[in-house]
């Protein structure tokens, strides 16, 4: 069974005709996309914006209807993938190296669903290493004042090209932290370095959280007191 497929064609329930859609980037994302598609050549009326290139083009090529965000004035819901999903639904995403432009769309959205299967449930964010987005300027300081927090922070490669570059010309570090205790420390504290642009960590964004369970179960995860 493909987990990721099921997950996020399950999502597509919460998207309603004249709704502004925020695209998710990644392998989970993708399938989000697709099913969006074929429900918009049945007659759904949305317009949507991407969180990366790549969803952009598949997008445009299922004849989504995709707006720039400088031409909308909200995003109702966004859908996206996770690497780490923790009790309290904070998240780690970036594995696609899409963390820049998804943080600054689901910060944006008047609701952030979350489309996982059950591998990127953790009781402590940290295992899966950070990602974090860094411009190339001086990357070496920025390396080492990162590592300073704690981590072993390895420079993105990308196997054809080298170097990883982002959507927005940028270098990715990925870092191992093994457990990360406070998130929101450690956010604020990456974020604080010049040369940081952000940060993976995903903290109090997520409304819900799709899991999708080998079994064939699918449970929805919401934040506690909404
Ligand atoms: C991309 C992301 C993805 O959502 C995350 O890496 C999960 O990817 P996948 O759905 O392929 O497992 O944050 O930057």
């Amino acid at each position: 069974m493909n987990l990721k497929k099921m997950v996020a064609e399950s999502a597509v329930k919460y998207i309603q005709d004249g709704m502004v859609v925020g695209l998710g980037s990644g392998t989970t994302a993708h399938w989000f996309i697709k099913k969006l598609g074929q429900m918009v050549k049945d007659g759904l009326e949305i317009k949507a914006g991407a969180t990366s290139v790549e969803s952009e083009v598949l997008a445009k090529e299922l004849e989504i209807p995709i707006v720039s965000f400088e031409e909308i004035d909200h995003i109702d819901v966004t859908v996206d993938g996770a690497d780490e999903v923790d009790p309290g639904l904070n998240l780690i995403k970036g594995g696609g190296g899409a963390l820049l432009r998804e943080k600054i769309v689901a910060t944006e959205s008047r609701e952030l669903i979350i489309i996982v299967d059950e591998s990127k449930l953790v009781k402590q964010l940290g295992k899966f290493p950070l990602p974090v987005e860094v411009i190339p300027f001086a990357l070496s300081i920025t390396q080492q004042k990162v590592e300073e927090l704690g981590c072993k922070a390895g420079i993105r490669v990308d196997q054809e090209n080298g170097r990883f570059k982002t959507n927005n010309g940028n270098v990715i570090l990925d870092c191992e932290f093994e457990k990360i205790s406070n998130p929101e420390e450690l956010t604020q504290k990456l974020n604080m370095i010049p040369g940081v642009v952000e940060n993976g960590l995903f903290i109090n964004l997520a409304k819900k959280v799709l899991v999708g369970y080998k079994n064939g179960n699918l449970e929805i995860l919401g934040r506690s007191g909404e």
